[in-house]
């Protein structure tokens, strides 16, 4: 049966508000076109965008999943830039990057409207335009709500569901590693995503309060169109989690 991609973007302001998406059958459109009308709380504008998919791809597991809380932001990003160097990033692009999130990707100040994708050997900024950054588009579960009730049993959150299927479809596409922090002030939890180590949960990677955030691509230059092309345009399904390891 054929699948489709259903996006929900809502802004408020000229400002993006909320983003998700989602990938279903035909039988299945409604129902969800009619859950993410539902998601954005305050907006001047929805856009709802319903494709066909010619085809779909499987990821049968996503990345494994850690958590680790630290006393403070300086001792959990110490943390982060150790799995980062662990997964071949050199200790002072890895630097960089923290730096970055931390002072704020946007060259105009605001709020990037996708990733940063870092030259993993020199640091240098890939991406054409470094306002927009690369998006990471059509990726979904197969079975979204086991899923998010296995992800919510192990004690992670909602954010937690879509994060992982970004982050696994990066590494999937090539990334060598990813860093992550929200820009929202409330959520304190970042992650580091890499290949060897899975995805790892770090609390806290910015103080409470703090509006900068963004998210880091280290990719080989190389691979970087075929990166591209993979993470915007190719579509995934992701099949099941995978157990997780303890956490501290
Ligand atoms: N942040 C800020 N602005 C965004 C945006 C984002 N995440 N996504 C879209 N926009 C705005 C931009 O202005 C964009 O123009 P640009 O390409 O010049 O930046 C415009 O909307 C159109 O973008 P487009 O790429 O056509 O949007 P889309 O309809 O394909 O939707 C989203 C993309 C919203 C679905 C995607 O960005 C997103 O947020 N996905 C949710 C991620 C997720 O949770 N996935 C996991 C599922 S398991
Ligand atoms: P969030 O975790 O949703 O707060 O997002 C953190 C940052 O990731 C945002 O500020 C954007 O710069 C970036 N971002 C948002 N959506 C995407 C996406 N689909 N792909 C890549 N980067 C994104």
């Amino acid at each position: 049966m054929p699948l489709l991609s259903v996006r929900m973007r809502a802004s408020l302001e000229g400002r993006h508000v909320s983003g998700a998406e989602r990938i279903v059958r035909e039988d299945e459109v409604e129902e969800t076109v009619t859950e993410l009308l539902g998601r954005p709380k305050e907006f001047d504008e929805v856009v709802i965008t319903v494709e066909k998919l010619e085809s779909v791809e499987l990821i049968d597991e996503a990345l494994p999943v850690e958590s680790y809380s630290f006393g403070s932001v300086k001792e959990a990003r110490e943390f982060a830039l150790k799995i980062l160097v662990e997964a071949g990033v050199p200790e002072s692009i890895a630097r960089k990057a923290v730096l970055l999130l931390s002072e704020g990707p946007s060259p105009s100040g605001g709020v990037m409207r996708g990733a940063v994708v870092m030259d993993v050997e020199t640091g240098e900024r890939l991406e054409p335009d470094k306002e927009r950054g690369i998006r990471t588009v059509r990726v979904d579960w197969e079975d979204r709500k086991r899923v998010r009730e296995e992800i919510l049993r192990a004690g992670y959150t909602e954010r937690t569901v879509d994060a992982l299927a970004i982050a696994t479809k990066n590494i999937y596409c090539g990334a060598v590693a990813e860093l992550c922090w929200s820009d929202d002030p409330q959520y304190v939890t970042g992650y580091v995503a890499t290949q060897r180590r899975g995805y790892v949960r770090i609390t806290p990677l910015k103080e409470r309060g703090d509006p900068i955030g963004g998210r880091v691509y280290f990719i080989r230059r190389e691979d970087f169109g075929r990166f591209v092309e993979c993470v915007e345009g190719r579509a995934f399904l992701i099949r099941r989690l995978q157990p997780s390891s303890p956490s501290s």
